[in-house]
């Protein structure tokens, strides 16, 4: 279901036409739809009936107060991987025994925070990170719950940049270690061992990857109850992908990956906790921008837009595809043509896509990147002193700017010029 449509010619979000948000607020701009966060949120959450279960919203996708905040009415945990998320969670009303703690390289600090302010369990990476949170734990006179994220060694077969469980990744500890680190971590008084944490990666378009981690999770989670340990959670990550290329994917739907948990690690008896973060937000937001300029190049024309790699990084950094559309609906039929789609800033890589085929679009127009709204605003910039893009949230015909565009006076003040200057 796509609460962006065109209607009357005009592409909407739910009931409130674009152009009329461009009108107010100016582009660029990142626009969220409240149905879509809704009904991605339910499909998880819904594919995990009949078991005991959380999902645990990928706060990194997209970390808007309000966007937390509408996702932890409908029941939503948080998965946070810096002190900033946590206080995000936090801010948005969000208890501490919903969030869980995830990331290679949490601090003391950050430990200390979430220690006092209240924690669901710290995904722990590394034998070093366990002595750190047990240090810290036992100076606040508490008990840490933790699960050990294990590096199954598998596959999942996505961009290099965004896969994170074979051996040579950063993440997790070697599976085949597993039992040594969960007796060392037993033998912590700050430390309560709760279950296993798993991530293989992001933008997983295929179930086997997780099929064959999840039996490795399946036959570990046994091996420890044998030697001991109470594993009563299995945290097994988020990484489900999104169909960018509307026209050619399909990538597998949650109810098909629920399946899969409950035949893989159904039997095991464990609560279960998700991780999903851009399948929540991905297709929910719109990078939305203006046509600048038209340039006729050597063999192709540009459209240079007011949106750039500093708002949008992803089709720079992985190469990613979005699907690009105009506002204005093309007639049926309509002859397209291709245009290399580039924003302003003064590097090459500042290009969105290569001979794109588009309706002819002239200086002015409008146009939405689809499948923006998970790792886009999250990972903007302010390369170029160009402000960061304003986020605005719809709730059927109501639209609210989420956070405003900053000034350039804002902005500015922001540095500090030293005394000696
Ligand atoms: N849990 C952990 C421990 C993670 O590292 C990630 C993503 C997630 C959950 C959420 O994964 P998701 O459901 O969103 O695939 N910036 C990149 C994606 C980086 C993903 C990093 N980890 C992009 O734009 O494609």
């Amino acid at each position: 279901m796509d609460h962006f449509l065109y209607r009357d010619g005009r592409l909407h979000a739910e009931d409130v036409p674009l152009a009329e948000i461009a009108a107010e607020v100016g582009t660029p701009f990142y626009v969220y739809s409240t149905a879509t966060l809704t009904r991605h949120f339910r499909l998880f959450d819904e594919a995990l009936d009949g078991m005991e279960h959380l999902v645990c919203y990928a706060m990194k996708a997209a970390s808007n107060q309000a966007i937390i905040k509408t996702l932890a009415e409908l029941g939503a945990g948080m998965d946070v991987v810096s002190g900033g998320e946590y206080t995000r969670a936090k801010a948005a009303g969000v208890p501490g025994d919903r969030i869980v703690f995830s990331g290679v390289g949490k601090t003391r600090d950050e430990m200390r925070m979430a220690l006092e302010g209240g924690i669901r369990q710290f995904n722990v990476e590394s034998e070093a990170e366990m002595a750190a949170l047990d240090e810290v734990a036992q100076g606040l006179g508490l008990r840490a719950p933790i699960t050990v994220r294990v590096n199954p060694d598998v596959d999942a077969k996505t961009h290099a940049k965004i896969a994170t469980g074979k051996s040579e990744n950063k993440f997790g500890i070697p599976i085949s270690r597993a039992r040594d680190v969960y007796a060392l971590a037993a033998g912590m008084p700050g430390l309560e061992v709760v279950g296993i944490d798993v991530h293989i990666g992001s933008q997983i378009t295929e179930l086997e990857p997780y099929r064959l981690a999840y039996e490795k999770v399946a036959e570990l989670t046994e091996a420890l109850r044998e030697d001991g340990h109470d594993i009563h959670r299995l945290d097994l990550g988020g990484g489900l992908g999104i169909p960018y290329e509307r026209a050619n994917s399909a990538p597998p739907l949650p109810v098909e990956y629920g399946q899969l948990i409950k035949e893989t690690l159904g039997h095991l008896g464990c609560e279960i906790e998700i991780e999903p973060g851009r399948l929540v937000a991905g297709n929910a937001g719109l990078l939305v921008s203006r046509v600048i300029y038209v340039k006729a190049g050597e063999g192709r024309d540009f459209l240079i837009l007011d949106a750039a790699m500093n708002d949008l990084i992803r089709p720079a950094m992985y190469d990613a595809w979005h699907d690009i559309v105009p506002l204005a609906e093309p007639a049926a039929g309509i002859d397209q043509r291709a245009y290399d789609i580039v924003g302003p800033v003064c590097e090459s890589g500042d290009t969105f896509a290569k001979a794109r085929m588009m309706p002819p679009l002239i200086e002015g127009d409008l146009v939405a990147f689809r499948s923006a709204g998970a790792y886009g605003a999250v990972m903007s910039s302010e390369y170029n002193t160009r402000p960061l893009v304003p986020e605005v949230l719809v709730h059927e015909h109501q639209f609210a700017v989420i956070r405003a565009r900053p000034t350039f006076d804002e902005m500015i003040k922001r540095d500090t010029i030293p005394e000696w200057l």
